[in-house]
């Protein structure tokens, strides 16, 4: 049985999880209606994975016999100025989404509850995974520069990381 204070935490956490679906949903139809097919369809896939790891939190709250609940989200940011800015903002976003991760891991170690501590290894790992790709993604369109050639060819790199991912998955 989930203590109260694991319980709203995670539920907290369901709630993030969402919002950053969300958020790279808004981001995905900028980048398909500016014309970058490649980034649109590598955050389209970036939303589905933050909703993976929603439902994932929603059933193990469940599981544990607590109850998921969800809230109302704040609408996400949908205009930017450049690729190079919204990635910056992928990057700063899961860097608080680990932060928040971390947090809810410190209430598990307070209140002794290695069984969700534990369930939340699988979260700390992916956090590590998310954030070195967003920086590798954000150190190559920097070193692109901003002409459109060079966003042309970022552009078409991050649809071949999809169609890399979608191959190994298969
Ligand atoms: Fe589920 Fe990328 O945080």
């Amino acid at each position: 049985m989930l203590k109260p204070t694991v319980e709203s935490a995670l539920n907290l956490q369901i709630e993030r999880e969402e919002f950053s679906s969300r958020l790279y949903l808004a981001m995905a139809i900028w980048c398909e209606v500016k014309g970058y097919p490649g980034a649109a369809e590598f955050l389209y896939r970036q939303s589905d994975e933050e909703r993976m790891h929603q439902l994932k939190l929603v059933r193990f709250v469940n599981d544990r016999g607590g109850v998921a609940t969800l809230h109302s989200l704040e609408q996400p940011q949908a205009e930017f100025t450049s690729l190079l800015e919204l990635f910056q903002e992928v990057l700063k976003h899961e860097q608080y989404i680990s932060a928040s991760i971390n947090e809810v891991y410190g209430i598990t170690l307070q209140e002794k509850d290695y069984t969700t501590g534990n369930f939340l290894q699988w979260y700390i790992t992916e956090q590590i995974e998310e954030e070195s790709t967003m920086s590798l993604i954000l150190d190559k369109i920097t070193l692109a520069g901003a002409e459109s050639s060079g966003m042309f060819h970022i552009d078409k790199e991050l649809g071949g990381m999809i169609q890399d991912a979608v191959v190994a998955a298969e």
